[in-house]
């Protein structure tokens, strides 16, 4: 449903499961960076009323994920640490040449933000079935729902805006370059690592 070519490999979870203190600091971030995102969105492409709209929304909706994630370090008796690098977003974010018209530049940050919620959902549907701690396995599973709907928005932002044909192509290229980058990954306890 999800569209992504390279389904996570389990054992990740087990990677995982032995530093949650590092999975919830990297998340806290993600959200943070969701936030961010939705925020840089509304201050580039102010003319796209509706996207505006929905960006308003959503960074209520990311601020409110990075609470949920610092409320659970904070129960568990720990401090949130430093930002933490994501070389996945960076890796995945050469994907597109820079520049072109303001229409391929919004698109090209729309299905960049389509993927990073598609494999963030995929990765909290994992945690949610595989992890042995039953109260953090069922914060990822609500959690997982509302990436789903990030992810839905995001194309059908991308599909809007955009020429549908082109767009549908562009995320087939950008599916097919994101699961030769996951092939390196899956082996650290980050969301994307
Ligand atoms: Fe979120
Ligand atoms: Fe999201």
């Amino acid at each position: 449903m999800l569209g992504l070519k390279l389904p996570t490999d389990p054992r990740w979870v087990n990677i995982v499961e032995k530093n949650i203190e590092e999975i919830l600091t990297d998340h806290a971030f993600c959200e943070q960076k969701a936030t961010s995102t939705a925020v840089s969105l509304i201050v580039s492409f102010p003319e796209y009323t509706e996207l505006v709209q929905e960006m308003t929304a959503l960074v209520k909706e990311e601020i409110s994920h990075f609470k949920m994630v610092h409320d659970k370090i904070l129960e568990r008796g720990w401090t949130l640490g430093r930002d933490r690098k994501d070389d996945y977003v960076i890796q995945l974010v050469k994907f597109f040449p820079k520049g072109g018209s303001r229409t391929t530049q919004l698109v090209h940050r729309l299905l960049y933000a389509a993927l990073i919620e598609a494999r963030s959902c995929e990765r909290f549907r994992l945690l949610s079935e595989e992890l042995q701690d039953n109260e953090l396995a069922d914060f990822y599973r609500k959690l997982m729902v509302s990436e789903a709907n990030h992810y839905t928005m995001f194309l059908g932002f991308a599909r809007k805006y955009g020429n549908k044909k082109e767009v549908d192509a562009k995320w087939q290229q950008l599916l097919e370059y994101e699961a030769e980058i996951m092939k390196g990954l899956g082996k650290k306890e980050t969301v994307h690592g």
